[in-house]
């Protein structure tokens, strides 16, 4: 582990939150390693069922990846690919865990930033927020993976615009354009936030995997019903969740759900 990446609980609420303020969250492969064993405990806790993610100091969620190991890590293709290998780790269990996550964005959320919050079900940005992918500026080439994450959310043109201009994006921007869920005043970010995740915490697990597996199956193919989506719808159908849910509407109390 790393004092550069923290994480905390609450209630059913796990927060994992990217904290080198001195270098604006710069994602380095320490870091992505350490948040990717956060996820996958978080993946695993049957009592914890919303993660947020965020970046620590006020000025940044995460300003893109630590360009200072790219001379290192990522001077040619080869390495390129093995750097590649070893991110795409942590982002794909981010965007493949079977439970609601959202990105809390503040300050800059560039390159690599943006891709993590892609990675996530929900994006929601304080006023005080900027966009951007400056691969272009880098002459760094976006593979098909996070290409497809930004364009499912923003369409083609606006994932080409973006990467090919390398701008800055306001967040009234960011949202109009579909990349943000919405935006809130900077001051009060993190308790909307928290109670936002605590509000989705206490609605049914097995609808929430439910609707992500198939969101996820429609995107790779909106012609076919997939099998997996398909076994969760069912697995909501027969769960005690849905029989106390059900019977707690009748007896007019607040139904408690436990995931199976
Ligand atoms: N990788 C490595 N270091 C980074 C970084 C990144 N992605 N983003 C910021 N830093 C470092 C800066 O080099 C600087 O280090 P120093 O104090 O040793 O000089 C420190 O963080 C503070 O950044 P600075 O540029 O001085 O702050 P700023 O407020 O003027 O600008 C940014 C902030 C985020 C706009 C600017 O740092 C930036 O453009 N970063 C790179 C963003 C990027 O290209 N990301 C995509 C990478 S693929």
């Amino acid at each position: 582990m790393t004092e550069h990446v923290l994480t905390r609980r609450d209630g059913a609420v796990r927060w994992l939150i990217f904290n080198k303020p001195e270098k604006h969250n710069a994602l380095s492969l320490e870091m992505n390693e350490a948040a990717l064993k956060i996820i996958e405990a978080f993946a695993a806790a049957p009592d914890e069922r919303v993660l947020v993610v965020a970046g620590a100091g006020g000025k940044a969620f995460v300003s893109g990846a630590d360009i200072s190991e790219f001379e290192d890590r990522r001077s040619n293709a080869e390495k390129a690919d093995e750097y590649g290998r070893l991110t795409q780790r942590m982002f794909f269990a981010l965007r493949d865990v079977e439970k609601p996550t959202i990105a809390m964005i503040q300050g800059y959320c560039l390159g690599g930033g943006v891709a993590l919050a892609t990675c996530c079900d929900i994006r929601i940005g304080a006023e005080a927020s900027v966009y951007g992918i400056p691969a272009a500026r880098l002459g760094i080439g976006y593979s098909a993976d996070f290409i497809k994450l930004l364009a499912d959310l923003v369409g083609p043109s606006c994932a080409k615009e973006f990467l090919y201009t390398a701008r800055r994006y306001s967040p009234a921007e960011a949202y109009h354009m579909g990349l943000l869920n919405r935006v809130v005043p900077t001051a009060g970010l993190e308790d909307y936030v928290a109670e936002y995740a605590a509000t989705m915490a206490a609605n049914a697990p097995l609808t929430q995997r439910a609707t992500k597996i198939v969101v996820s199956e429609l995107l790779a193919d909106p012609d076919r019903e997939g099998a997996r989506g398909r076994k969760a719808v069912a697995d909501c159908a027969n769960s005690e969740d849905f029989r106390d849910a059900r019977r707690a509407f009748m007896e007019k109390r607040k139904p408690v759900f436990h995931g199976r």
